[in-house]
């Protein structure tokens, strides 16, 4: 008897959840995603076994949506989504997924997940961005990576993407090998504004693709990788995260400048922070071998900013990238930083003995101490950052 009046009442709640017609603020959010109560309405659902949901995979849902500029809002239900994702639509979406405890990725309970490396099924080498989990990108072409100093060119006349994607809690995972075999996205993000809030992103090289005209902003959200682990040609604003090291390889940041015609400030922005092992089985066997950070091309940016970093850390912090004998660094054009960072990875001397990071005082940081002092648009105006989720990142 009370089973049957929780099964009712759990009907009830779900019935509700279609129609309510609330704005998605931050409580109403976090009800939709621990309880299917308050999500705006037209809410799509996707489930692999609950029989009430719209679909069965979040790839379903997104190709259902209407090429406009509506917003939308997709519920994923708690499980794991063996798929990869492809979003090319320019309105506004966002992926919630279901969790008991929506202000902790280490909780996460939807995970999407595939197995792919940058080589198809008899081995040949593809582009990076077939490995992808999610795909944020109008165009093929402009999520292609490419190689040589500028990378693929995409063409000039690609349209912008996606002008607000939003991701709360769920995982993202590219499980192709246990160590760096190549590179593994478990996110390619191009030609984009979008956010990740409590999100994780898992493979060991290559992990997260910022590529051209991408703006990512990621918020307590967990990071882990091996080798070039954040890289891409983009902008990316990393919030309260937990960057983690699963081995060593190449860098934690890999990234390539570009020239344009206005300023830019593309590259990779790690604030308030956490750069440590994985775990502590991992934790001795990398004790002061891991680099911050090594140059894609000479224009790398990145700036590790007042951010806990424990003993993996190398003495030198970043690396040069010597390649045919050519070193990428170049003093005064790559800019590979430090701003007020702390912990045992920081070493004064070795920094200096190294010669390639650039240790920031408060006014060398202060053109990049915000997010709308970072990101672009696509003619290089600065400050449009309405697709960041502000009430949930409180500031
Ligand atoms: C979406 O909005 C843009 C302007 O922001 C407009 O140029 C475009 O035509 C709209 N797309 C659709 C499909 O309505
Ligand atoms: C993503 O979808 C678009 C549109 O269908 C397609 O053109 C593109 O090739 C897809 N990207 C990948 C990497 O498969
Ligand atoms: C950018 O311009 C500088 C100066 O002209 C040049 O040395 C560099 O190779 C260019 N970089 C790219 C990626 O095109
Ligand atoms: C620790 O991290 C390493 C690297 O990702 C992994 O191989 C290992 O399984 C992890 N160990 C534990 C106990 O989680
Ligand atoms: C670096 O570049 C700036 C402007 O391009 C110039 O004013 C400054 O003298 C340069 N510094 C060094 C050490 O070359
Ligand atoms: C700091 O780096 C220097 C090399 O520049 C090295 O000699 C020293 O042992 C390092 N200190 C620690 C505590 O690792």
């Amino acid at each position: 008897m009370l089973r049957l009046y929780i099964c009712t009442l759990l009907a009830l709640l779900w019935q509700a959840a279609s129609v309510h017609s609330a704005a998605l603020t931050h409580v109403s959010r976090q009800q939709c995603q621990t309880s299917g109560m308050h999500c705006p309405a037209g809410t799509i659902k996707v489930s692999a076994s609950d029989k009430r949901a719209d679909f069965t995979t979040v790839q379903a849902a997104i190709d259902s949506l209407p090429n406009d500029n509506s917003t939308q809002t997709i519920l994923i239900l708690a499980g794991t989504y063996k798929e990869q994702l492809n979003v090319t639509r320019a309105g506004p979406i966002t992926l919630l997924g279901q969790t008991h405890a929506s202000t902790d990725a280490a909780q996460n309970q939807v995970t999407i997940t595939w197995a792919a490396a940058n080589k198809d099924s008899t081995g040949q080498s593809v582009d990076n961005v077939f490995s992808s989990v999610l795909i944020v990108s109008p165009t093929l072409d402009a999520s292609l990576t490419g190689s040589g100093t500028t990378g693929y060119a995409v063409p000039d006349d690609t349209p912008f993407g996606n002008k607000d994607f939003r991701a709360y809690n769920i995982d993202f995972t590219n499980t192709w090998a246990e160590y760096s075999d190549g590179p593994a996205h478990a996110l390619s993000f191009s030609r984009a504004n979008g956010g990740f809030y409590y999100c994780g992103f898992y493979s060991y090289q290559d992990t997260v693709y910022v590529g051209k005209l991408g703006n990512a902003y990621f918020y307590k959200s967990i990071l882990a990788g091996q080798t070039d682990f954040l890289y891409g040609f983009g902008t990316a604003w990393i919030q309260s995260s937990d960057v983690l090291l699963r081995g060593c390889g190449g860098g934690v940041t890999a990234w390539k400048g570009t020239n344009t015609t206005f300023p830019n400030k593309y590259g990779v922005y790690i604030v308030d922070s956490s750069v440590r092992a994985a775990n502590s089985s991992v934790a001795p066997s990398i004790k002061g071998a891991c680099a911050l950070g090594r140059p894609w091309n000479s224009q790398h940016r990145s700036i590790f900013a007042r951010t806990f970093e424990d003993g993996s850390i190398e003495a030198s912090g970043y690396i040069d990238w010597v390649v045919s004998g050519v070193a990428r660094y170049e003093n005064n054009v790559t800019l590979m930083a430090e701003y007020q960072v702390y912990g045992p990875g920081f070493n004064a001397t070795g920094r200096v003995d190294g010669g390639v990071t650039t240790v920031l005082g408060k006014n060398g940081f202060e053109p990049y101490s915000e997010p709308r002092k970072v990101f672009q648009n696509a003619d290089g105006v600065f400050g449009d950052v309405r697709w960041i989720d502000w009430e949930t990142v409180g500031k």
